[in-house]
């Protein structure tokens, strides 16, 4: 970073308001079902009731005889589509044979979309739906993951993000020759990411080979390249938009079937066609895959941990093999000699499980701490000395050290603050009337990705400056991060600036995932306002009688649209003179950020991470059972924070899904019937308002000019990593209940007690 940015940062670090609020909240910023197009069809799409099998045969007579109904699309009329299954892949698609709606009558999950109803009214087709008949033959199918397992296997191609865990000395002996230790099976059970958005595509009939869709997802040139490939789009002729996205946590990191249906009906009806998934058919695509995770955890008497065995099963559909991270995190964390690891999917009869809110990590690394917090237990000694007892300044899987790891300050600031030395240590010694207080704490971790991303900046002689860029905000706060960055980069006050993003023709920019937007994202639109400033600095050339005669760009400061010299403030020049003298109307550059940037250190070199201290509070009524999540504090390490109040919103955002992750998110199998069952916001129970107390959020303090070009690390996932293990540590705190499975629903605490445990 030049001098320049560090010592000008009127707006980076401040808690500027989002700028694209006031376009939310007066609904002038338009979701992908919200754009009106003149003829628009709207599709519905016919749920498949069976698991696995075939359809023997499907009527749409009755359907097509309504008027007003258009076209009913099944595997019998379909257009033509492609055989490869390299022509359905995507950027982030894992490896086997995408899912491919309508290829033929075999049915693969529960849900599966059979057929699309297209008609002139949304009503219309979905009375229409209502009319087909289906006849399947029914296949047997296997939706149960201990029924599974006798199949589970670790597949041999493997997607690039997946990295599988490296062992460390003689785990098992380690393991048998320790005096203290702890083994359990943990469970989490299957999630689905639920954003307030359902899954919608409008796609516009442009003619000429040209479609223009507007669609829910996190990456807009991901979708062009997928329809274009599939549907035989020139890509050039496939715009997708998706600025503004009401929430996602993973699930539009893949495109959906949402938008391979309305662009296979608009292509094959050449008009414009709309497709939204019901809250229910939200239930039928990706979800966080369940997953059996057995840790082995062994300390000498002293709390040193001697081994560390940590293997996990967890399913994939039968079509592809999808695989995260969930092992490596309990290798990395703590300082161990002796370590190993396993991760083995099994098939079942699903559709393939896919990235939610920090994939792999949410499971891994709260199952882990679950178990820490039990070993802890089992030595004797508190929780929270017990994992500074076996503090790791590396990486300890990868024996590398870490860019930055502010993890110790982040104990001490979220400790302090949560008030963690008036602790009793035993079970059940806190109470409050009818209820048992219970403290419990954890530690998160997650990835400080950097992707490659390009970012195109415009000042225009009037003043306004335009930053753009293909990734999306799927409601984080990008729109705003970069507006602080590129005013602090130019001068620029907000107000004057205009950040455009989700728009396939925009410079190239991947899915907007893995924390990675702003760090990435951030250096891109700062490389392109650099090289602005760069040509305004030689600019000063042309300018004659100006005050500041030829100075280096590092001796300059940019400021309400004027330059300066940074050892004489007070005489400047206005940028629009400038742009006069220069004669141009508009400067423009764009710029690609990449890993290995001036500054940055190789991924080979040191390990990459975000790490967070959460404590939390509960309240356990005796007789009842239920858990109150009274009090959470969470300090986290994630080195430069652009703006503190888009970053807290992230992480009480993650902090509330954890707590959904240990009391409430579950999606329950009809496994009779191969089925997730409640797959309404009735009965799949995330946590709402009445369930959140106190969140407080601490970020502490760590430069890390390693990292990224601007020190960034990324905010949108540590939140929620390892929150439920700090609720279901309190709830054994309060209660002497250890849960081995999550979420800890009030039957499980009846059942063994709760008014008795311990
Ligand atoms: Mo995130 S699960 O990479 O959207």
């Amino acid at each position: 970073m030049t001098s320049q940015s560090l010592h000008q940062s009127a707006h980076i670090g401040t808690a500027l308001r989002r700028v694209e609020g006031q376009q939310k909240v007066t609904g002038a910023a338009r979701y992908a079902a919200e754009h009106p197009v003149p003829g628009l069809l709207y599709g519905w799409l016919v749920s498949a009731a069976i698991a696995r099998g075939r359809i023997r045969r499907i009527d749409a007579s009755e359907a097509l005889a309504v008027r007003g109904i258009v076209q009913v699309v099944t595997h019998e009329n379909r257009p033509h589509l492609p055989f490869f299954d390299k022509s359905y892949s995507d950027e982030v698609s894992v490896p086997g044979s995408p899912f491919r709606g309508l290829y033929d009558d075999e049915i693969h999950f529960s849900g599966q979309p059979i057929a699309l109803v297209v008609a002139e009214a949304l009503e219309l087709a979905r009375y229409g739906a209502s009319l087909i008949e289906v006849e399947y033959l029914a296949g047997d199918h296997n939706t149960r993951l201990e029924a599974a397992l006798p199949e589970q296997f670790e597949p041999k191609r493997k997607r690039s993000t997946y990295q599988p865990p490296k062992n460390r000395g003689h785990a098992r002996e380690a393991f048998d020759a320790a005096p203290l230790k702890v083994s359990n099976v943990y469970h989490l059970a299957t999630e689905h990411h639920n954003p307030m958005e359902m899954h919608a595509a409008t796609v516009v009939w442009e003619g000429d080979g040209r479609i223009t869709v507007h669609d829910k997802t996190q990456g807009s040139q991901n979708v062009q390249r997928y329809l274009a490939s599939i549907f035989g789009f020139k890509e050039d002729h496939v715009r997708v938009f998706n600025p503004y996205v009401g929430g996602a946590f993973g699930s539009g990191l893949r495109p959906q079937y949402h938008v391979y249906f309305a662009t296979l009906a608009a292509k094959m009806l050449e008009r414009s066609v709309r497709v939204v998934m019901t809250r229910q058919q939200m239930f039928t695509h990706v979800h966080r895959p369940e997953a059996l995770q057995t840790i082995s955890l062994a300390t000498d008497r002293s709390g040193h941990l001697q081994a560390i065995i940590n293997d996990c099963s967890s399913p994939t559909s039968r079509f592809e093999h999808y695989m995260e991270v969930i092992v490596n995190w309990g290798l990395m964390a703590y300082q161990c000699e002796n370590a190993s690891a396993e991760h083995r999917i099994a098939p079942m009869d699903i559709y393939t499980p896919g990235d939610m809110r920090a994939p792999g990590a949410a499971t891994g690394m709260t199952l882990f701490e679950m178990a820490m917090d039990e070993m802890a237990y089992r030595v004797g000694v508190d929780p929270l000395e017990f994992r500074r007892l076996n503090y790791s300044d590396k990486d300890a899987m990868d024996d590398k050290p870490y860019t930055s790891k502010a993890l110790r300050e982040a104990y001490d600031e979220a400790a302090t603050r949560f008030g963690w030395e008036r602790r009793s240590g035993a079970p059940r010694s806190m109470r409050e009337g009818s209820e048992l207080i219970g403290w419990g704490m954890a530690t998160g971790a997650w990835d400080a990705q950097f992707m490659k991303t390009s970012a195109r900046a415009a000042l225009q002689r009037d003043g306004r400056l335009e930053v753009a860029c293909a990734t999306s905000d799927v409601g984080t706060g990008t729109y705003t991060v970069m507006a602080e960055i590129a005013s602090d980069a130019l001068g620029i006050p907000i107000d004057r600036i205009s950040v455009k993003l989700g728009d396939s023709e925009l410079p190239s920019a991947p899915v907007e995932g893995g924390s990675w937007a702003a760090a990435s994202t951030g250096a891109a639109v700062h490389m392109a306002c650099e090289t602005i400033r760069d040509r305004l600095v030689d600019g000063l050339a042309k300018l004659p009688g100006q005050p500041l005669g030829t100075p280096e760009v590092g001796q300059v400061v940019f400021e309400d649209g004027r330059v300066s010299l940074a050892s004489h403030p007070t005489s400047s020049v206005a940028l629009a003179d400038l742009m006069d003298a220069m004669d141009v109307e508009r400067l423009e550059a764009t710029e690609t950020a990449k890993p290995g940037l001036k500054g940055m250190i190789s991924e080979m070199r040191k390990a990459r991470s975000t790490h967070s201290a959460i404590f939390a509070e509960v309240k356990v009524d005796e007789e009842l059972g239920v858990v109150r999540v009274t009090r959470v504090v969470i300090a986290v390490a994630a080195g430069r924070i652009v703006n503190p109040k888009t970053a807290r919103s992230q992480i009480i955002g993650g902090v509330v899904m954890g707590i959904g992750m240990a009391l409430h998110e579950e999606t329950l199998t009809d496994h009779a019937l191969g089925r997730f069952m409640n797959h309404n916001f009735a009965e799949y129970h995330i946590p709402v308002n009445a369930d959140i107390a106190d969140i407080d959020v601490i970020f502490v303090s760590e430069p890390d000019h390693e990292v990224s070009p601007l020190g960034i690390k990324g905010l949108g996932e540590i939140g929620i990593v390892s929150t439920a293990a700090a609720v279901a540590n309190a709830i054994f705190h309060a209660t002497g209940y250890r849960a081995h499975s999550l979420p800890i629903t009030i039957d499980k605490l009846l059942e063994t007690g709760v008014s008795t445990a311990a």
